[in-house]
């Protein structure tokens, strides 16, 4: 095969939705149709439950299946099909939008029965911000859900995207019949077990063929041929352009766990998604094309053995072909590094790989090397764009509680930051530490971790801020003097660019209004 043949028949996605709307379930089922696993159940969920949240080990259990299942590659119809996983809890929403800068594409599943939920809007937001293609799934048709339309109704409004249907389900919840093809005006009746295979498919020549009622009754007859009209009138025929353009979203409806709707989801987005897509570098565009290597690091994950302090970072391709043992230059550090065991995630098979192709995602095992948003090539000195930071909800001071530990303590805090867990920020002023984060629960990973793998010893006391924001002004004189006015609330992250801490809205406000020529961000790339 080619090289342009192998990136072209690449297709790289998320699964994203709301906890519990069925993201693990879709997962599974896709990588059953894949061949990638033989049974229901082995993809576990890597949902931390909330009740479960100081349970240390739990965590570390998470963190196993967090990396079994980061990446899971299957082929189907000389497709390659690369899934990255997203996490489950809300708290770790910001890994989520990093691996989001990985993907293509993405899929978004929708519980119908509760609609549109908070996580699934703020998603949503990155892939609009993104102009990632959205496909959607409405999932659980098996229950008791909103009706269809109104469904596609509410997801118009609030997610503020176009949907087209291409498919339409027939009854809902116990009286859920199955699902018609729009496109192909096939019928799938559901057996309400999950044994449904292409055999129960039935192509019916046109809507107005009297099998379908022999098949569904007339009552359900009817009222399909109805929605299939209401459709026609209300829906434009899908633009796969404008799809890939993210300005309209495709529509399946079935039911994950009873591996009901999801052939059909898979055939189409196999064919519609989009192969491997340029990406925008501080030395502009890089295509997947291009003869030369390059990629970037999106996710670090740590050795579950502490004695190892070796961790994984994941690396996107983005052009060339990654080679086993040739070296490569890491951009931040200026060094050559060379990958002697590159891995490969194929389900749950972990495999040392020779080369890989722009849309895949590998493993590299690293000793501290790496930060997320690190950029690797055959040489040249550009670093990818749009893997920023954003701006933490919670924030705690850190205070050492053992001082000859202080050595370990400071190199525990760069090395997790550096793996994305939280930021750290350092005050302009004082040099105090400021650890932020998306959620809670990451303080507690934080000190646990600190303990048992660098044997350091912190609190995290409380901090009154609102936002820490990124600032900016065209003339260098403007941010001095406005850092110097309110130097007690600057403070600097790891790449030493300054943040201003606003302890409120109201505070922030009174800052931009009294500094109209500083610019003020939410995220690190601006
Ligand atoms: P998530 O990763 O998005 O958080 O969701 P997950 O797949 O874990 O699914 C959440 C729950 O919804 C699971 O039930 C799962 O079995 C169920 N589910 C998924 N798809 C469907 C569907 O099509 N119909 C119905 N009725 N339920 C569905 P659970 O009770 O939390 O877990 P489990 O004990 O069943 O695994």
């Amino acid at each position: 095969m080619t090289r342009t043949e192998e990136i072209k028949r690449r297709r790289t996605f998320a699964i994203i939705a709301h906890p519990d709307a069925g993201k693990t379930t879709l997962t599974e089922k896709l990588l059953l149709f894949g061949g990638a696993i033989q049974s229901a159940g082995a993809v576990k969920s890597n949902k931390i439950k909330k009740s479960t949240t100081s349970d240390f080990m739990e965590i570390e259990k998470q963190r196993g299946i967090s990396v079994s299942t980061s990446v899971m590659a299957f082929d189907y119809k000389n497709y390659k099909v690369n899934i990255l996983d997203t996490p489950g809890h809300e708290d770790f929403a910001e890994d989520t939008y990093r691996t989001l800068s990985a993907v293509d594409s993405v899929i978004m599943v929708i519980d119908c029965v509760k609609g549109v939920e908070p996580q699934t809007r703020k998603l949503l937001e990155v892939c609009r911000m993104r102009k990632t293609p959205v496909i959607v799934f409405i999932n659980k048709l098996d229950r008791e859900g909103q009706n269809a339309f109104d469904l596609l109704d509410e997801i118009e409004k609030e997610l503020k995207i176009k949907v087209r249907p291409l498919t339409w389900p027939i009854g809902i919840g116990k009286s859920f019949k199955g699902v018609y093809n729009l496109t192909e005006k096939s019928l799938n009746l559901f057996q309400g077990d999950s044994k449904t295979t292409v055999e129960d498919i039935y192509t019916l020549n046109d809507i107005q063929d009297k099998e379908l009622d022999k098949r569904i009754g007339n009552d359900f007859a009817e009222q399909l041929r109805n929605d299939v009209d209401l459709i026609d009138g209300v829906y434009d025929t899908l633009n796969v352009q404008k799809y890939l353009d993210g300005e309209i979203s495709p529509v399946f409806f079935g039911s994950a766990v009873n591996n009901f709707g999801i052939k059909e989801l898979l055939d189409c987005f196999v064919e519609i998604a989009p192969s491997p897509k340029e990406r925008d570098t501080t030395e502009g565009i890089v295509k997947p094309e291009d003869e030369k290597f390059s990629g970037f690091i999106f996710k670090i994950h740590a050795n579950l053995d502490p004695k190892h302090r070796d961790r994984i970072a994941f690396l996107r391709i983005c052009s060339g072909v990654f080679e086993r043992n040739k070296y490569y230059h890491h951009v931040r550090d200026k060094k050559e590094l060379r990958f002697s065991n590159p891995t490969a995630f194929m389900a749950q098979q972990k495999s040392v790989i020779d080369e890989a192709f722009p849309g895949d995602v590998i493993g590299l095992y690293d000793a501290g090397n790496f930060k997320i948003g690190d950029t690797l090539t055959e040489g040249k000195n550009f670093q990818f764009k749009g893997i920023p930071s954003f701006s933490p909800e919670l924030f705690r001071y850190v205070t050492n509680l053992d001082p000859m530990k202080t050595k370990q303590l400071q190199k525990g805090l760069e090395q997790l930051t550096d793996e994305g867990v939280a930021q750290l920020f350092t005050k302009k002023v004082d040099g105090r530490k400021i650890v932020g984060t998306v959620g809670a629960l990451q303080f507690e990973v934080i000190q646990h971790r600190l303990k048992s793998e660098y044997n350091a010893s912190a609190s995290f006391d409380q901090i009154n801020l609102y936002k820490a924001l990124w600032i900016s002004a065209n003339d260098k004189k403007d941010l001095e003097v406005f850092m110097q006015d309110r130097s007690s609330h600057i403070a600097y992250d790891k790449e030493n660019k300054p943040v201003f801490l606003a302890e409120s809205a109201w505070l922030l406000q009174m800052a931009q209004e009294k500094f109209p020529k500083i610019e003020f961000h939410l995220k690190s790339e601006f």
